[in-house]
């Protein structure tokens, strides 16, 4: 794909936008007593995304952040050179008025710098958002930003985790290579116990899925003293889970909040997931040239059939057998 031709979305991804568009002005309606709050979007993305179902614009989590209404007083977005200029004109563009930067290179690397440049803010509320595609973070960075603010409560951290894309990583071509990116995201190599209890078969798919993401949240709390951890599942058609969405919080209010927008999306995914479902079928039909030979016979949207999400606490992965 082109530099500048648009990133097609998946239902999931808009999903998981919402999410951030409703919680990001609660969060500033939370911390509106301090004059001061960051937000740090360590893979901002590009200025043009499109869904793919409709091709009709989707805003981005840049966009998102900047349209937060109360919004933040302060907007890092960090992104690989390729996208960073276009982004940074796009947002001029639309926000001329809102105080950002966009910040160009690894994040991992440039994180040091741009919390250098904003120290005299740190004990203003932070939420960053880690909206990665499988390991493309550092634990280290992680770790950073959670020490940035560590006046009253530390920085939120929001993370993408794919254990699907890292298991298709981990059977790649550059195999070793995509295996100690995956040793830098976690910081350790544990996760390779989970990794090869699933290649003896020891475990599930699924659990493979369910304790690479527990371990992420493991880390989190026990390492990073997080007070609060959840995780959401987002999940394609056939109910595997694509990724999850990975909250970090010491506030009873962002707990609370989060929770709450979590058992909305897990409320509203079914009938997105139905009527993407549709979309396609519609879209192979009209391509197959078929169209008006048959009525489509599609059933509604299941929303009676919510999967309603629920809080489960993290474990210590080494009580496990195969640890
Ligand atoms: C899933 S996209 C992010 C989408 C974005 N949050 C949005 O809502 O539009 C991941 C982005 O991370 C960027 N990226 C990957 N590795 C990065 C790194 N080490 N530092 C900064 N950005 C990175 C990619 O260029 C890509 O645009």
């Amino acid at each position: 794909m082109s530099k500048n031709t648009p990133r097609e979305w998946s239902y999931w991804t808009e999903n998981k936008l919402q999410i951030l568009s409703e919680y990001l002005p609660a969060f500033n309606v939370a911390a509106k007593k301090s004059h001061e709050r960051i937000y740090i979007d360590l893979m901002a993305g590009r200025a043009e995304n499109v869904a793919r179902s409709t091709g009709e614009p989707i805003a981005g989590s840049p966009r998102r952040a900047l349209a937060s209404s109360p919004g933040f007083t302060r907007n890092i977005f960090c992104e690989l050179p390729q996208n960073a200029d276009k982004l940074k004109a796009d947002l001029h563009d639309r926000f001329p008025d809102r105080v950002f930067e966009v910040v160009s290179g690894d994040c991992n690397i440039t994180i040091d710098g741009t919390l250098a440049r904003y120290k005299r803010f740190s004990k203003a509320p932070t939420f960053a958002f880690v909206d990665q595609q499988a390991a493309e973070v550092h634990w280290s960075t992680l770790q950073k930003i959670s020490e940035f603010k560590s006046f009253k409560a530390k920085a939120e951290l929001w993370i993408l985790m794919s254990p699907v894309s890292i298991a298709r990583g981990t059977r790649g071509t550059n195999n070793d290579i995509f295996r100690q990116r995956v040793s830098r995201l976690y910081g350790t190599d544990d996760w390779l116990r989970v990794q090869r209890a699933k290649e003896r078969r020891l475990i599930t798919a699924k659990e493979y899925r369910a304790e690479m993401v527990n371990l992420i949240r493991y880390q989190l709390a026990e390492q990073l003293g997080y007070a609060y951890t959840h995780r959401i599942p987002m999940l394609m058609p056939n109910k595997t889970e694509i990724y999850d969405m990975v909250f970090a919080t010491d506030h009873p209010a962002g707990d609370r909040i989060m929770r709450h927008l979590y058992k909305k999306a897990a409320q509203r995914e079914p009938a997105m997931m139905a009527q993407a479902v549709r979309r396609a079928k519609e879209q192979r039909i009209a391509r197959s040239g078929q169209a008006g030979l048959f009525e489509l016979e599609l059933p509604e949207p299941e929303i009676s059939g919510e999967v309603l999400w629920q809080p489960e606490p993290h474990w210590d992965p080494s009580t496990r057998p195969w640890w």
